[in-house]
C-alpha cells in the first residue's frame, strides 16, 4: 500500500467533571466523549529515507517536531525500532484550541493510518499505549463513537452508539489547557448528579439522553466564560435557542448546544450565525469509524 487516506473525527465532551490533582500533574477527569461529523482529512504516503514530513496548507498549523502527528508517527516507529519515511498531508476542518481534540484526533488517526500501511505491526492494546503517551484524548480518539472517558482520559467505557443533533459556536479564543487545569476550583464533587449518573452506566449501555441533559455539567464552564467573555456571550446565545442542553467541550473555547430533530439545530444555527456567531450544525458519528481489525 503505497497511499492511504483516513478522517479524524472532533470529538465533543458531553460534561466534564475534574476529580482531583494527581501527582504527576495531571488531573483524575470523568467525561463522556462523542466523535462527530466534522472531520481533519489525512493522507499518508511511503517515501525515501526516514523522515516523517507533515505538510499542511494552512499557515496556522506548525508542522514541525511538536506536531502531535510527528510525535504518533515516531512514537511508533521508535516501539517498532525502525524508520521508514512518511509523507503526511493533513488538511484542517477541526478548529484549533477549541476543546474538540482536532490535534489528537490527527494523531490517532495516524497511529492507524502508519500501522495500516506497515502491514499491522501493533495490535490494539499496543495502539493505545501508544495513543496515551501521545495525549489523553488520543486513545479515545482511536476508536471514536460514545464513551464515558476517565483516569487522566486514557481509560475508557464505551457505550452504544448515541445519535445527537448538536450545533458548535467557536468563539474567537483559544484556551490554553494547561492553564485551564491550573486554575480551575475542584469542588466537593463526588455527589454530583453527573458523576453518579455516568458511574452507573456499564459498558456497551444504550446512552439514556434525558438523564444526560438532566445532570450536565462543565466545571470548566464558569473559569473560562469568566476569563473569556466571548465564550459566556456564546453559551448564553445558545441558551435562547431553546436546546435540550448547552455547554463547553473540553476546556473550551467551543460551546455546543443538543437539540431535539436535525431541523431545530439547522434553525438554531441560522439564528445565531445571523447575530455573529460561527456556527455549525453537525451530528453524532457513531464508532466504528473505519478499520474493524483495529
Ligand atoms: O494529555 P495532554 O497532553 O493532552 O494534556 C495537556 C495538558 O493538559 C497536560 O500537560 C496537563 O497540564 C493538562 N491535563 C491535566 N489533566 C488531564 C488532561 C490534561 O492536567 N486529565
Amino acid at each position: 500500500m503505497d497511499q492511504l487516506t483516513l478522517y479524524a473525527p472532533a470529538k465533543v465532551n458531553l460534561g466534564l467533571k475534574v476529580l482531583r490533582r494527581r501527582a504527576d500533574g495531571y488531573h483524575d477527569i470523568l467525561s463522556l466523549v462523542q466523535t462527530v461529523n466534522i472531520c481533519d482529512r489525512l493522507t499518508f504516503r511511503r517515501v525515501d529515507g526516514s523522515d516523517i514530513v507533515v505538510e499542511c496548507p494552512d499557515p496556522e498549523i506548525p508542522t514541525g517536531a511538536d506536531n502531535l502527528v510527528v510525535r504518533a508517527a515516531r512514537s511508533l516507529m521508535t516501539w517498532m525500532d525502525m524508520k521508514t519515511g512518511f509523507m503526511i498531508h493533513l488538511e484542517k476542518r477541526i478548529p484549533a484550541g477549541a476543546g474538540l481534540g482536532g490535534g489528537s484526533s490527527d494523531a490517532a488517526a495516524t497511529l492507524r493510518g502508519v500501522n495500516r500501511m506497515l502491514g499491522g505491526p501493533c495490535d490494539r492494546e499496543t495502539l493505545h499505549g501508544l495513543a496515551a503517551q501521545v495525549g489523553s484524548d488520543v486513545p479515545f480518539l482511536l476508536e471514536g463513537g460514545t464513551a464515558v472517558m476517565e483516569g487522566r482520559g486514557e481509560r475508557l467505557r464505551p457505550l452504544q452508539a448515541a445519535l445527537l443533533d448538536l450545533v458548535l459556536v467557536f468563539p474567537e479564543a483559544a484556551v490554553d489547557t494547561p492553564w485551564a487545569f491550573q486554575n480551575m476550583k475542584i469542588g466537593l464533587t463526588d455527589e454530583a448528579p453527573y458523576i453518579r449518573f455516568l458511574n452507573s452506566l456499564p459498558a456497551f449501555e444504550r446512552l439514556d439522553v434525558d438523564r444526560l441533559i438532566d445532570s450536565l455539567e462543565n466545571d470548566f464552564l464558569p473559569l473560562v466564560a469568566d476569563r473569556f467573555p466571548q465564550v459566556g456571550a456564546a453559551f448564553e446565545a445558545v441558551g435562547e435557542t431553546s436546546p435540550r442542553a448547552a455547554s463547553l467541550s473540553g476546556t473550551g473555547s467551543t460551546v455546543y448546544g443538543i437539540y431535539d430533530s436535525p431541523a431545530n439545530a439547522v434553525r438554531a444555527a441560522e439564528h445565531l450565525s445571523k447575530l455573529g456567531f460561527r456556527a455549525l450544525v453537525c451530528r453524532s458519528l457513531p464508532a466504528p469509524l473505519e478499520d474493524p481489525e483495529l
